[in-house]
């Protein structure tokens, strides 16, 4: 037999079903158990998918043991440092690093797309004054979806390709503009003399009567924030985007989907919950008792910008950020800012309690981006925005290629079934 297998005995019929094990480059080996229907009549069952392996992937790796995060084999301290998030995107795409003419070609087709159709700019009109910026990012994207009728073959590699490069460019615009409605400015169109992240601050910031004065060290420290989220393996949003693509939907509306998904608290919506966690707190004197809540078992709140899925170890994207966030602090002479006093003391004070030791629980990368981006005048609001804006590269290269399989088919997990059993109906008068 076949060593590289596992073998499951339903211990009630003596049947057996001999599973291949299929092995990786890194990682857990997975077992193959695809013909557990029809040989042993059964389903696995794993809520919440916590050790189901939904694809194969060749985009991004994590050990959560090690604190390793490797963006197509490259591991992320190095393009933290060494790269920009342009080229941290054309890697994701398309595989590899590009070479001096790719990166100029990749750059220009990014600038050529961050335009939107004017007629998407009275969506925003419809929204309240004071809508979140993440319905906003769903509404708009969504709609996308009924203006780009020239890219709606899925199945055709270069309409692919130009729906990836136009999510890209255009949540630059869309998001930033959320934030110009919001504070009711005229919108500010792209600049294409600007980089990416220039033209994004430009977009944000920009006031119509006065030039804009960029500010490097800001637009470098949201640089690496955006390479840092660009993505992570088969998260929740990720997920969402693969599964609402295998029904070859619009990559608009896919891309949707995941905005939709990471607005969530317990995943991309926690920058915005940490930020407001510690304005809670206000001082690093009521840290103390304030962490006693997290660790009721009764209660549902969440120390926010903690505890990871897969990291049980540290989350190597927290280590740099918070390097980056101490320099930054430095840089812009707020070191003192509050905020940030709480928020190290609470890693203080959590990394030494018995709760949080036990459970594996360390900060995520969420829970100091909320720092950096108070720190470079982000609104609050907008935090899970720019979350969005860093993990569509993430999105569309892991939709990309869900699209290039081969035999791609529906996801469509099962159950097992605890309602009522079959029954007859009831006419109304004798119920
Ligand atoms: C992101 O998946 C990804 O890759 C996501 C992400 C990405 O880049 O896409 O990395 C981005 O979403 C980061 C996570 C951001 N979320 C938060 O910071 C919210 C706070 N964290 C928790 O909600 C939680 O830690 C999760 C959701 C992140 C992980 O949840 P799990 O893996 O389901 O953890 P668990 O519920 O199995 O926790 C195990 C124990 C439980 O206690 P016991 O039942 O064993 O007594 O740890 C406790 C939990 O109650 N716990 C926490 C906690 N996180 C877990 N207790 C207090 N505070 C926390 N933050």
């Amino acid at each position: 037999m076949n060593n590289d297998t596992v073998t499951i005995i339903d211990n009630n019929t003596g049947k057996q079903l001999v599973c291949p094990i299929k092995r990786g480059t890194h990682g857990h080996p997975v077992i193959d158990c695809q013909d557990l229907p029809k040989t042993l009549g059964m389903f696995t069952f794993d809520p919440a998918f916590m050790t189901t392996a939904s694809c194969e992937s060749a985009i991004t790796y994590i050990d959560g043991d090690e604190g390793i995060l490797l963006y197509r084999g490259y591991p992320i301290e190095e393009l933290a440092v060494k790269s920009s998030y342009l080229e941290v995107c054309y890697l994701l795409l398309y595989g590899e690093l590009p070479t001096c003419q790719q990166m100029d070609d990749f750059t220009l087709a990014v600038k050529k797309y961050t335009l939107v159709h004017e007629g998407l700019l009275h969506f925003y009109r419809g929204f309240r004054h004071d809508a979140h910026p993440m319905a906003m990012l769903v509404g708009v994207i969504g709609a996308m979806s009924g203006y780009y009728p020239d890219a709606l073959d899925i199945k055709n590699p270069e309409h692919r390709n130009r729906s990836a490069l136009r999510l890209m460019a255009k949540m630059s615009t869309v998001a930033a503009n959320c934030h110009r409605y919001l504070i009711g400015r005229p919108f500010a169109h792209p600049r294409n003399d600007l980089g990416y992240v220039e033209n994004f601050m430009n977009m944000m910031f920009s006031i119509p009567s006065e030039p804009y004065q960029l500010n490097e060290t800001a637009n470098r420290a949201l640089e690496l924030i955006l390479i840092l989220h660009a993505d992570h393996e088969q998260n929740a949003s990720t997920s969402t985007v693969r599964l609402a693509g295998s029904s070859q939907a619009h990559p608009f509306s896919c891309i949707a989907a995941g905005i939709a998904t990471l607005w969530g608290p317990a995943h991309g919506g926690a920058n915005e919950a940490v930020i407001r966690m510690l304005q809670d707190i206000e001082d690093p004197k009521n840290v103390y008792n304030y962490i006693k809540r997290f660790k009721d078992k009764d209660s549902s709140v969440r120390l926010m910008g903690f505890g990871h899925r897969v990291y049980k170890n540290y989350d190597p994207r927290a280590k740099i950020i918070r390097e980056s966030c101490h320099q930054l602090l430095h840089e812009l002479n707020a070191e003192h800012l509050p905020l940030f006093e709480i928020a190290l003391e609470l890693e203080r004070i959590a990394l030494e309690d018995e709760y949080f030791i036990e459970r594996k629980l360390y900060p995520n990368v969420d829970f100091y981006s909320g720092i950096i981006l108070s720190a470079l005048g982000i609104p609050l609001n907008m935090f899970t925005a720019i979350f969005a804006l860093s993990r569509t590269v993430g999105w569309v290269s892991q939709w990309s290629e869900m699209m290039e399989e081969p035999n791609l088919r529906i996801a469509r997990p099962r159950q097992l079934y605890i309602g009522a059993a079959q029954r007859k109906f009831v006419p109304m008068e004798k119920r």
